[in-house]
């Protein structure tokens, strides 16, 4: 049974990110998206909950895709969730150098977790959260940059374009 974890933020969920969920869903017989709950860090545009439900409906389509929170370290999670790899999908590389370290210190702490990397595809190799949010807050037009979920919680925040 592989178990594997994909960490984030997703403040919000962008295509970047669904694309990597949806290329690595088929890859293992379940796939835990864990989203970062930072109690001590309230500076996410959104709440836990508003993050999580927007993965649960863009996510409701993969039968094998589950959605979490965590909070704490990803490897005392990845224990929890009883998954034993951990997605990342890597942009360009700048993400490669800054995974590598986190790959690298994850399994100094459990040398079984190890980490995957899977490339964003070039259609969204540019793409990021805080794009999204300063767009947003612009109003511009994101509707081909986001899941319709995190447009209508964006259009909510920031009024549609
Ligand atoms: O979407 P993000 O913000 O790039 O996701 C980053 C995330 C959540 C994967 C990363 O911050 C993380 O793993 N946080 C948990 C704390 C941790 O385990 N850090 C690694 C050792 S310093």
């Amino acid at each position: 049974m592989t178990h594997a974890l994909y960490p984030g933020s997703f403040d919000p969920l962008h295509n970047g990110h669904l694309d990597v969920i949806e290329r690595s869903s088929p890859l293992f017989h379940q796939l835990t998206v864990a989203v970062l709950h930072n109690p001590l860090k309230p500076s996410a545009l959104f709440s836990l909950d508003v993050r999580l439900t927007i993965l649960k409906e863009s996510c409701n389509h993969l039968k094998n895709v589950d959605i979490k929170a965590f909070s704490g370290l990803l490897i005392d999670s990845l224990e929890t969730f009883n998954a034993n790899i951990i997605i990342k999908g890597l942009r360009n590389s700048s993400d490669y150098n800054y995974e590598w370290q986190m790959a690298h210190i994850n399994r100094h702490l459990n040398p079984r977790a190890e980490t995957l990397f899977i490339l964003s595809d070039p259609a969204w190799s540019y793409l990021s959260s805080t794009r999204v949010r300063e767009l947003a807050s612009y109003q511009a037009d994101i509707s081909s940059l986001v899941p319709s979920a995190s447009l209508k919680a964006l259009n909510q925040k920031f009024g549609a374009a």
